[in-house]
């Protein structure tokens, strides 16, 4: 990834946040991913009535990535108020796709303040479908 690319993928995270349906919790995500051709793809969370049917803001982009064709991802940025990690079920959905991901945890409130992490070490022990003999 280029100084370029992580400046626009935290842009990007941050700008999708603003866009988060999350009149219930109030807790606006956004998600930037940056696939392996150099494209970056967005989500946010979107909320339900029906709380259960919430989706995270991780899995609209994963989602949408993968709708557009792509399977290989560089890295990915997640903006929250705090700079919150990904929950258990995003990082499972990420592993589908990523031996290992860097992943980006940026507070929305100090864009400038960026911790990185990798799915590797935030997802140990990840689920895979078992072979058939
Ligand atoms: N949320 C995400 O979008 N990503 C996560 O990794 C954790 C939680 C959303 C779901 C819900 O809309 C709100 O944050 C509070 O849980």
């Amino acid at each position: 990834m280029t100084n370029d690319q992580r400046s626009s993928l935290i842009r990007l995270a941050c700008e999708a946040r603003t866009n988060a349906h999350a009149p219930y919790s109030k807790f606006l995500v956004g998600a930037a991913l940056l696939t392996e051709s150099g494209e970056i793809v967005c989500g946010c969370n979107v909320e339900n009535a029906s709380y259960g049917l919430t989706i995270c803001a991780e899995r609209v982009a994963f989602g949408t990535a993968v709708a557009a064709g792509h399977r290989h991802f560089q890295a990915l940025a997640i903006a929250t108020s705090g700079g919150h990690p990904p929950c258990g079920a995003c990082r499972q959905f990420a592993a589908e796709f990523c031996d290992d991901l860097p992943i980006l945890l940026i507070d929305s409130d100090r864009p400038d303040h960026v911790s990185e992490n990798n799915l590797r070490e935030l997802l140990p022990g990840r689920f895979e479908f078992p072979q058939p003999m």
